[in-house]
């Protein structure tokens, strides 16, 4: 099947994207630690709402936010329409940068190289437009690594089916744990990987967001389930179901970590 991005970029969820950005951009700055003055380098950049942020540490360097999506790059342009100087957005693709090597001082990514259908050259593009002694950072998805107490069955049978409809589209919903490997392959140095925790106990500030952010992940991609025989209408709406009810007891927790890893060119 022909590469295509699982989530889509329609305005609901552009709106899931913009509220996981407030949950998890935060720490994933002081992941980056930018220092002033850097030419910093996003690779799918999306709304660009962290690549405005990241723009502000790096002052008075500069900042590109690559995308490839149309509607995506219009979100984040509008962004930079209200006034960001130094942060600029071109479309691209992650597997061919349009920049001359050794342009940046430091390139990131977060949850891109899941949809790329060839990481390992993403990844060899990302070390050719760094300059020497440049910094990699990503973040990205172990999707297994999902889990809920009390279980919820329906929904964690619809989140398979969900994956593997990611890896029919030439994405890999497993690429997180892989990392290390995957950058090592690509030439980098001083690979260090790490985890981000997202465990969250009801009653806490993050726990009905982040939860919600699951089922806005999978309820409208029912139809794409649907189309490819991996999940009824009726699966998807009960998974969905059953997460609702989580959202409301009092005793829940979900658990969940990204990957995380750093480099040198
Ligand atoms: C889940 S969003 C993450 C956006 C942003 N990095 C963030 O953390 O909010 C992934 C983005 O990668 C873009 N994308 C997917 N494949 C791409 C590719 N081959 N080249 C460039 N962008 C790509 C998608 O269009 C989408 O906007």
């Amino acid at each position: 099947m022909a590469h295509a991005y699982i989530h889509g970029t329609a305005a609901p969820e552009q709106e899931r994207l913009a509220r996981l950005n407030e949950l998890t951009n935060a720490p994933f700055l002081e992941f980056l630690a930018c220092r002033a003055g850097e030419r910093v380098l996003e690779v799918g950049s999306g709304l660009g709402i962290l690549a405005a942020q990241a723009a502000a540490r790096a002052a008075p360097g500069m900042l590109v936010g690559l995308e490839r999506a149309r509607e995506q790059l219009a979100a984040a342009r509008r962004l930079v329409a209200s006034g960001r100087p130094r942060l600029y957005f071109c479309g691209g693709d992650a597997r061919a940068l349009p920049f001359a090597g050794g342009t940046f001082d430091l390139v990131y990514a977060r949850y891109l190289l899941e949809h790329v259908a060839d990481p390992a050259g993403a990844l060899r593009e990302m070390r050719r437009v760094l300059r020497a002694g440049g910094r990699l950072c990503v973040q990205e998805n172990d999707n297994f690594a999902l889990k809920f107490d009390p279980p919820c069955p329906r929904f964690a049978r619809v989140w398979r089916r969900f994956c593997a409809l990611q890896r029919r589209l030439g994405g890999d919903p497993a690429i997180g744990k892989k990392l290390f490997r995957l950058l090592r392959a690509a030439g980098f140095t001083r690979v260090a990987v790490s985890l981000q925790p997202e465990t969250y106990a009801a009653g806490s500030a993050a726990f009905v967001p982040w939860v919600a952010n699951f089922i806005a992940l999978v309820r409208p991609v029912g139809g794409a389930l649907a189309a490819a025989g991996l999940a009824t209408a009726e699966e998807v709406e009960a998974g969905c179901r059953e997460l609702e009810r989580f959202l409301a007891r009092p005793d829940a927790t979900v658990i969940f970590y990204w990957n995380r890893a750093c480099a040198q060119n």
